[in-house]
């Protein structure tokens, strides 16, 4: 026989209970014990379903209604106010802070921005050119003899491409090439800077990466003068290192420059006076330079008899290192994040 009070019984437990709630998660027993999957409500649901007398199962209906209602209200009530408390409970404030990885810029990238920045400054423009280059913007367009030991296998990535010739194309091996491409496309006044990879069969050591960086600088106009070169390398060094630095071009040799010089700037560490870096000569070495040759400016039909210009190639790793403090360009390729999170 079903006891048609069960749900006054049951109202007067749940009130009861109330009265004895202290926290929230004897708000979630309550919930649990009456209003849960397999709680009072339900199981009594699955009596209705056994009750057969029409009289009994409006009865019981109505009561099982009534206090379902006053059950999730009473409970949702008790849930909120006791929701502050919940959380101020789940905080640990003993536990120490998450650390938050922000992203960076790489080293190279920081440098390279610098050197694009100074460079745009005295009017050049930044051009690029694919780093699978083809034999002749690598060597034969830029005036290298086939002797010239660059060609040679043992210091030169060749690629065999398919659908191309073997052995047409390299890895190029200097910014170089895009002072053919440019000039191919462009009439003088031409300046320009091309920073990019580059790479060699260089067996990695401290100084040494078989991909590495430069900087190509090309400047072409009437009347451009060797003296135009060394001024706007200076003034670069200078605003890269400081205004105490100075420069010095040896003579050197470049196929496609003519007179062709060494670039030395004065020794970061010791300002010249001779240390162990700079082995006691006050200088460090930067890069090639020259004036462009004929035969180059020739070979892309610009008449060297009007116009003249000069370019440079510098090593990106190199300032990178003296600017930071790197005594190892294989760290800037290593992408140890206990490096590169420094910058
Ligand atoms: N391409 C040369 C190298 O990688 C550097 C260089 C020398 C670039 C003289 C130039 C230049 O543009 O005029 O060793």
């Amino acid at each position: 026989m079903i006891d048609m009070r069960y749900f006054e019984h049951l109202t007067d437990l749940l009130k009861k209970a109330i009265k004895e709630v202290n926290c929230a998660e004897d708000v979630e027993q309550l919930r649990i014990k009456y209003l849960g999957r397999k709680g009072l409500l339900s199981k009594a649901s699955s009596t209705f379903r056994l009750l057969e007398d029409p009289d009994h199962r409006r009865y019981f209906g109505r009561g099982f209604a009534e206090f379902k209602k006053f059950a999730t209200s009473a409970i949702e009530e008790l849930q909120e106010k006791y929701q502050k408390e919940q959380h101020i409970v789940k905080v640990d404030l003993t536990l120490p802070g998450r650390k938050v990885f922000s992203g960076g810029l790489h080293p190279l990238t920081l440098i390279m921005d610098e050197i694009i920045d100074i460079f745009r400054g005295m009017g050049f423009v930044v051009e690029t050119g694919p780093e699978a280059e083809t034999i002749y913007y690598n060597f034969d367009a830029l005036n290298t003899p086939h002797w010239h030991p660059a060609r040679d296998l043992t210091d030169t990535f060749y690629l065999d491409l398919p659908g191309e010739e073997p052995m047409s194309y390299v890895l190029r091996t200097e910014t170089s090439p895009v002072q053919i491409r440019t000039m191919e496309r462009q009439k003088p006044p031409i300046r320009i800077i091309v920073p990019g990879r580059t790479y060699r069969k260089d067996k990695p050591d401290a100084s040494h990466s078989p991909c590495f960086m430069q900087v190509e600088g090309l400047y072409v106009d009437k009347g451009v003068t060797f003296a135009d070169l060394k001024g706007t390398v200076l003034a670069f060094y200078r605003a890269i290192f400081g205004a105490d630095i100075d420069t010095r071009f040896r003579p050197h040799f470049f196929p496609f420059t003519e007179p062709s010089a060494e670039v030395d700037v004065t020794c970061v560490f010791c300002r010249g006076e001779g240390c162990r870096v700079c082995k006691k000569t006050g200088w460090m070495e930067m890069g090639g330079s020259g004036m462009v040759d004929p035969n180059v400016l020739e070979g892309v039909g610009i008449d060297p008899e009007i116009y003249s210009g000069w370019a440079f190639g510098l090593g990106i790793e190199r300032i990178a290192m003296l600017k930071y403090g790197v005594d190892d360009i294989r760290l800037f390729y290593e992408n140890d994040l206990r490096f590169l999170e420094q910058f």
